[in-house]
């Protein structure tokens, strides 16, 4: 098997199983607890919306009211599963091909960034967070959902650590040790009313999850 720049296993595991591959994987997991906190979460997103690597578009049914939906993705594969899942839903909204380093849109044109399990696998974070802050109108918020690195110290730190690697090869570039919570703060985002919850049905590594709102300072 051969790896891109950012250690993601490419060729057909990339381009057409993972995409295959996505849902049933997280099935489990969706139904033992994640499938509610995208609700909750994805349920407050208001006004113009855009969401960051939709993946096959499994907030998409949370979306209620909202303004415009604008769910962008760059992997090819993903992309069309999200159209494909677009046109069978009663949700109106356009799929944009696009990485969250490099948002096609004007600055302050959305409300509402939505991003779950996306800034672990974005190959820049610092780039994609500047990128939601740019997008971001005034008084607008991003709703994150992401697992995150262990407690300092703990035993699953040090697991997260030695298991980067592979993880990041089989999970198509996901960093399953990263600090996303300090990565939005140095953003200039405050992040307000976070949660934290297990990823429950899915390898340890990526059980502690962060969720919550941040907005512009
Ligand atoms: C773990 S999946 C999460 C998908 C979806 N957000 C969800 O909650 O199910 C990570 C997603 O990030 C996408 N991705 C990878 N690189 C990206 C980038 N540079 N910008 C935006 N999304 C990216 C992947 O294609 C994939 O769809």
């Amino acid at each position: 098997m051969s790896e891109d720049e950012f250690g993601r296993v490419t060729g057909v595991w990339g381009r057409h199983c993972v995409p295959l591959l996505y849902d049933p994987f997280l099935l489990f997991a969706e139904l033992r607890g994640l499938r509610r906190l995208r609700s909750e979460l994805v349920g407050q997103a208001g006004g113009r919306v855009v969401e960051l690597g939709a993946g096959t578009g499994l907030n998409m049914k949370h979306y209620v009211g909202v303004e415009r939906l604008v769910l962008t993705e760059p992997e090819p594969g993903m992309a069309t599963r999200l159209e494909q899942r677009l046109e069978r839903s009663a949700v109106r909204g356009e799929v944009v091909t696009a990485p969250a380093e490099q948002l096609p849109f004007d600055d302050g044109s959305f409300d509402t960034v939505v991003a779950t399990l996306v800034f672990c696998t974005v190959s820049d974070p610092h780039g994609a967070l500047r990128e939601t802050r740019r997008v971001l109108a005034p008084g607008g918020r991003l709703l994150f959902l992401e697992h995150v690195r262990a407690d300092a110290g703990s035993r699953l730190e040090l697991w997260q650590d030695r298991s980067y690697r592979p993880w990041r090869a089989f999970a198509y570039g996901c960093r399953c040790n990263q600090r996303t919570l300090e990565l939005i703060g140095a953003a200039g985002l405050r992040a307000t009313e976070v949660g934290t919850a297990r990823w429950r049905g899915m390898p340890q590594i990526v059980h502690p999850i962060v969720y919550g709102k941040a907005e512009t300072v």
